[in-house]
This record gives C-alpha cells, sequence and structure tokens, in this order.
C-alpha cells in the first residue's frame, strides 16, 4: 500500500531536510583540472573552441596555478603543445619537452599540487595519430616503446601520476613495467581504459591542434555502440596494473562509468571532455540553459553513475560554486 499513506514529496519541502536525504555530494575533492601549456612566454591565449579556456606559457601557468590551488583544487592534468611536431613525436619524449620543462617548473613551486599527465603522441606527431605510422596504420606495438619513453621522461620531471589515453593494446603493462624498471613503482597509473572514438573530442583538436591529418581514431578508440567491450578494456588494464579506471566521454556514457564501477569497484574517474563542456557553455551563452545550475547537475550525475574522480573543464566554476575550502 503506497499512496496516501506514502508521499514522496514529504521529503522535499524543506531544503535542510532535503541536504540531509542527499545521496550523491559532489565535492571539489573530486576535480582535476585539464590545462594546455605552450612554448613561449607571457601567453595566456583564450581557446576560441573552449570558451575561459587558456594555452599559457609556463610563467602564466604557474601564475593561474596560484588560483587553482587557492580555491581546492586538488590536482590538473597537463597537455602540452610542441615547438615542432614530426613523425615520431619527438618533442613527446625529449626531457626539454614543454611537458616536461613545465612539470619541473611545477613542483618547483607547488609541491603539494598532483600533477598528472596525458600520455599520448597525437598532439605530438606531424601525422596528428596517437601512435607510431607503419604502412598507413598507427602501429600498435612499436607505439609502447614510445608510450614508455614518454611516461618515464615526464614522471623523471616530477609527475605524480600519468594517464596513458592513446588506447594501444598493452600500453599499461609496458609504461608499468618501463616505469618499475626506473625504480618508480610508487608513481601511479590513472589509466583511460574504456576511450570511445567520440565526437565530443572536437573542440580538444582544435585546442591541442591534434586533428588526425588523415583517416580518423576508429581503429584504437572504442565503438560508441559497445558496453560490454568496455569492461573487458578495464578488465586486461586492471591485470597490466592500472590504478584508475576512466571512462571517457563523460554524459553519453553514464552506464559505462556505472558498469565499470558497480564490477570492479576500483577508483573511477570520468572525462567530462571538451564537447560536453564547450556545448553547455554555448547554450548558457545564449540565455538557453542557466549555466551554473546545469553544470553541477550534469557533474553531479558523474558523480551519482559512479565516478569517484572528474576530470572537468568546469573545475574552478565548480570549485567556486562549491565554495573555497
Ligand atoms: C589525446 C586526448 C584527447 C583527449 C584527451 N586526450 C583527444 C583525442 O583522443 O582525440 C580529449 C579531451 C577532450 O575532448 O576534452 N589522445
Amino acid at each position: 500500500m503506497a499512496f496516501p499513506i506514502h508521499r514522496l514529496r514529504r521529503m522535499r519541502f524543506s531544503e535542510n531536510l532535503r541536504r540531509m536525504v542527499r545521496e550523491t555530494h559532489l565535492s571539489i575533492d573530486d576535480l582535476i583540472y585539464p590545462m594546455f601549456v605552450v612554448p613561449g612566454e607571457k601567453i595566456k591565449q583564450p581557446i576560441t573552441s573552449m570558451p575561459d579556456n587558456f594555452h599559457f606559457s609556463i610563467d602564466f601557468l604557474l601564475k593561474e596555478l596560484q588560483e587553482v590551488r587557492d580555491l581546492g583544487i586538488p590536482g590538473i592534468l597537463l597537455f602540452g603543445l610542441p615547438e615542432k611536431k614530426d613523425q615520431f613525436g619527438s618533442e613527446a619524449y625529449d626531457s626539454g619537452g614543454i611537458i616536461q620543462r613545465a612539470v619541473r617548473a611545477i613542483k618547483e613551486q607547488f609541491q603539494d599540487l598532483l600533477v598528472i599527465t596525458d600520455i599520448c603522441m597525437c598532439e605530438y606527431t606531424s601525422h596528428g595519430h596517437c601512435g607510431i605510422i607503419k604502412n598507413g596504420c598507427v602501429d600498435n606495438d612499436h607505439t609502447l616503446d614510445f608510450l614508455s619513453q614518454i611516461a618515464v621522461s615526464h614522471v623523471e620531471a616530477g609527475a605524480d601520476m600519468v594517464a596513458p589515453s592513446d588506447m594501444m593494446d598493452g600500453r599499461i603493462a609496458a609504461i608499468r613495467s618501463a616505469l618499475d624498471a626506473k625504480g618508480l613503482t610508487h608513481i601511479p597509473i590513472m589509466s583511460y581504459a574504456a576511450k570511445y572514438a567520440s565526437s565530443f573530442y572536437g573542440p580538444f583538436r582544435e585546442a591541442a591542434e591534434s586533428s588526425p591529418q588523415f583517416g580518423d581514431r576508429r581503429s584504437y578508440q572504442m565503438d560508441a555502440a559497445n558496453a560490454q567491450e568496455a569492461i573487458r578494456e578495464c578488465a586486461f588494464d586492471l591485470e597490466e596494473g592500472a590504478d584508475i579506471l576512466m571512462v571517457k566521454p563523460a554524459l553519453s556514457y553514464l552506464d559505462i562509468i556505472y558498469r565499470v564501477k558497480s564490477k570492479f569497484q576500483m577508483p573511477v574517474a570520468a572525462y567530462n571532455v571538451s564537447g560536453e563542456y564547450s556545448m553547455l557553455k554555448a547554450a548558457a551563452k545564449n540565455g538557453w540553459v542557466d549555466g551554473t545550475k546545469t553544470m553541477m547537475e550534469m557533474l553531479t550525475s558523474i558523480k551519482r553513475a559512479g565516478a569517484d574522480i572528474i576530470l572537468t573543464y568546469f573545475a574552478k566554476e565548480a570549485a567556486q560554486a562549491l565554495g573555497v575550502k
């Protein structure tokens, strides 16, 4: 016997009561802020496809990080744009590369900020693919050596965690053993485990100048229609040594976040990607939705689906909305 004995609306009338029975709490602790670093000095260049996000030179990045840290955001994910791209993405694993220099500078000033680096080749290769090309195709096993070198060079520069986003098979095992061989056994790997071939990366590719110059990424990133395959990707990555499993994108993949969390009970990260960000920004700018409220609803839904960690370009805005700690 439900109604009229039970009335679910009783619990909804007062804000204080709503606060008490709320099931999901978004926190500043959950947020990772992805940022873009470029060569040069005194650069804070707006990224047109991603309002309120910028290309920073290292000096200006450090200034921005003061603000990020003061907001209580625990970690950042760094992407770099190299001076020069080539076929083998040489700057990606150069100890004098943009990320390596940026990480060293950050760590000198902000020891307590978690610095995570994205491990991939697409920003660094002239062809824009996430690996080494052989016979017109991304060569999986050859790429593993390069990814391992990138990871080691980032960690040697001071990165606290690495996040491989390339989607080659076997990269977690390769990176883990390369780090371990250098005595870097304490460095965790956040694997972009279930990363889909998604149109929602559009604004990022403009920001990172990483669009593939031929073909697309469907031979390595996952098909949007698949869910069971995401479980297999995660299972292999865990076996290979992943510490955190990431699902990407987030909003069209909330079911995947839920499945991965339920299945593995491991720390799960979700990447609220550029397209998800920019769509909301555009709608809010037009006055079609309330930007702040819609942002909080989106981020809460990602948490409710099972994510422990949310990578989002909204990190600063969300931290402001959640209140300074
Ligand atoms: C690199 C990488 C991409 C993103 C994160 N790392 C782009 C891609 O795979 O094409 C996308 C992030 C975003 O859209 O916010 N492989």
